[in-house]
């Protein structure tokens, strides 16, 4: 197994659901995590409870969007705690609606958030890791980025997006540079990922789904994360499709 503790992890999308949960489950393994979000007052909540728990959180105000934001919040990452080992690339925004809504702001920010702010911390990252040799990069997809569903239509392309360039990230940096790159893909998880839907229709859509199932808690993902994280060093494991047990689809 690899022994993760002391390791430094950059956690974006850490102010709720499945960023927030990874973030308690790593730090509860003894790594030092770099909790990345806009909204601070709730990263300074978990840095409450991670500090609590016996484990060291550094609050980032990070906006992924932003390239300068996502340099800064890393460098004050790596001048903390003096290195960069794990990225885990959680931040996303799914606001559904059909295609023939021409809700365009809202595919835009799918595209800024899910897919160029994930490249954004991955090339802010990645120096540091080639510099030491070594790292993990996690990328959260979805089951959206293996299969396409109706009202989903941009949220699956920009999740496919992300599953591709994982793979391909992979087979770039595993060999050359030694880091290991993971893809997790998640069915359903019981977060505030819907409440920001602002289609009538497929909020109600999705409320009903959680009342038909058990979903996942943020803390699976997060003990997912981990599984990939302590594997042997000789070992990547390249993808990870986690779902509810009653999730029928
Ligand atoms: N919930 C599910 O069923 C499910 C299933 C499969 C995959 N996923 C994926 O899991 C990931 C986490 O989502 P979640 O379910 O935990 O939802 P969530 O509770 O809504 O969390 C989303 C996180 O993304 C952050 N975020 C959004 N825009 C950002 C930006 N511009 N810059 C920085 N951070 C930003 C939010 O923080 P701030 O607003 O504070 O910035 C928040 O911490 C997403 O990539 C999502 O697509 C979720």
């Amino acid at each position: 197994m690899t022994n993760i503790k002391g390791k430094v992890a950059l956690i974006t999308g850490a102010s709720s659901g499945i960023g927030a949960a990874a973030a308690l489950k790593l730090a509860a393994a003894g790594v030092k995590v770099g909790i990345a979000a806009r909204r601070v007052d709730r990263l300074g909540a978990l840095k409450a409870e991670v500090t609590k728990g016996g484990g060291e959180a550094l609050v980032l105000e990070m906006d992924v969007v932003d390239p300068a934001s996502v340099a800064a919040g890393v460098k004050k990452l790596a001048g903390a705690y003096g290195s960069v080992d794990i990225l885990c690339n959680n931040a996303g925004v799914m606001p559904l609606s059909d295609v023939d809504q021409l809700q365009t702001s809202e595919w835009h920010q799918m595209v800024d958030v899910n897919v160029k702010g994930l490249l954004n911390t991955t090339a802010a990252v990645l120096p540091h890791m080639i510099e030491q040799h070594s790292g993990h990069i996690c990328n959260v997809s979805s089951i959206a980025g293996r299969k396409v569903f109706k009202g989903l239509s941009v949220y699956c392309a920009t999740k496919h997006a992300v599953a591709a360039f994982s793979d391909g990230l992979r087979m770039e940096v595993g060999q050359k540079h030694n880091i290991r790159v993971t893809c997790i893909q998640p069915g359903a998880v019981r977060t505030e990922l819907y409440a920001h839907i602002t289609d009538a229709g497929y909020r109600q859509q999705m409320e009903d789904l959680a009342q038909q199932m058990k979903f996942l808690e943020g803390s699976d993902i997060g003990d997912t994360l981990l599984f990939a994280l302590q594997a042997p060093a000789h070992v990547n494991v390249a993808e990870l499709f986690v779902l509810p047990t009653e999730q029928g689809w």
